[in-house]
């Protein structure tokens, strides 16, 4: 018999401000895989995950978590549905005056009832499973970039969540780190049953870690298919992606990461002259009193004005 989804999303709108930033996005996530969102700077992959997480309430349609639909739903029920996922912020999100082991441990006194002696215990497991149990009392500012996301996940996994969310985890990672983290999001989804949703841009990371791929071009949802079809997309040598649909030419475009295709001929398509002479200012500049004018009538820099060229 064929399972549910864990999470479902249908018909999804998110405007910001009037603008329509996700247009009608449907998608499936079922248990135990690892799905991966990828798209352009400002395609909404980072607005579809906080609409999957109910930190933001889409103008239309809906997302299931494990079969309730989580849109208008109170902050009660919506922080039990929390419990049983976990998020990983780009930055790791930890707090700078507490340990790493009080950053693991917070969930656990905020939201259960054990004793401190099992969450001692409990936090012990999850910093091992990252690899950073020898680092418990050290401080965020006292371990590398790498540690922090390792750490995050960490507490991310503090409640044994059936669910991890995942912006951009190897952002700003070297190429070794990043592949640490994609090992352990992999031994996550293996050895735990972890369903997995990984928002990234990173090419490399997603053929490492995706059971399946979403491709999100301009708040559109393009394409929902199985890692293999990706890999043979972006396989596809130059003559045969002449035969191409526009839309396959610019997945395969973004899956190369081309200089030339579909995705850069829409960029270039207003005309830079005209736009530098023909048309009228639209768009503000502020005037700006800069330290040295300021010095320059008073004698004195003034502490609020950063001027740091000077
Ligand atoms: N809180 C907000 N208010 C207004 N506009 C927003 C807000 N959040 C996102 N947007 C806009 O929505 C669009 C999609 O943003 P989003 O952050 O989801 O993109 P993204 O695909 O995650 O991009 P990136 O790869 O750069 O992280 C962008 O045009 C962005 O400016
Ligand atoms: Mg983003």
């Amino acid at each position: 018999m064929p399972k549910d989804p864990v999470i479902r999303v249908r018909d999804l709108v998110k405007r910001f401000d009037g603008r329509t930033v996700l247009s009608g996005v449907n998608l499936d996530v079922m248990p135990g895989e690892t799905m991966v969102i990828m798209g352009g700077s400002g395609s909404g992959k980072s607005t579809l995950l906080r609409c999957m997480i109910g930190s933001l309430t889409p103008e239309e349609g809906s997302v299931e978590l494990f079969g309730s639909n989580i849109c208008g739903m109170c902050e009660t029920d919506l922080n039990g549905i929390r419990k049983k996922f976990g998020i990983l912020f780009q930055s790791g999100a930890l707090f700078n005056s507490m340990t790493l082991a009080q950053n693991v441990a917070l969930p656990l006194q905020e939201h259960t009832d054990l004793t401190p002696e099992i969450i001692q215990i409990q936090v012990k497991i999850k910093l091992e499973l990252v690899g950073l149990r020898e680092h418990a009392g050290k401080y965020p500012s006292q371990i590398s970039g790498g540690m922090k996301k390792r750490a995050g996940l960490a507490r991310a996994m503090a409640l044994d969540p059936r669910i991890l969310f995942y912006d951009e985890p190897s952002a700003g990672l070297d190429p070794v780190t990043s592949a640490e983290i994609d090992q352990l999001i992999i031994n996550l989804s293996s050895n735990l049953g972890v369903t997995s949703v990984v928002v990234t841009h990173e090419m490399d990371s997603a053929f490492a870690i995706a059971d399946r791929m979403a491709m999100l071009d301009a708040g559109r949802m393009l394409v929902v298919e199985k890692r293999e079809y990706f890999e043979r997309m972006r396989d596809t040598d130059a003559d045969a992606a002449e035969g191409m649909s526009e839309t396959d030419r610019l997945i395969r475009q973004f899956l190369r990461g081309d200089a030339v295709g579909p995705i850069t001929e829409r960029r270039t398509s207003t005309n830079f002259e005209e736009d530098l002479f023909g048309g009228p200012i639209d768009f503000d500049i502020p005037s700006v009193v800069t330290t040295r004018s300021k010095v320059a009538s008073s004698g004195q820099p003034d502490d609020d004005l950063t001027d740091e060229s000077t």
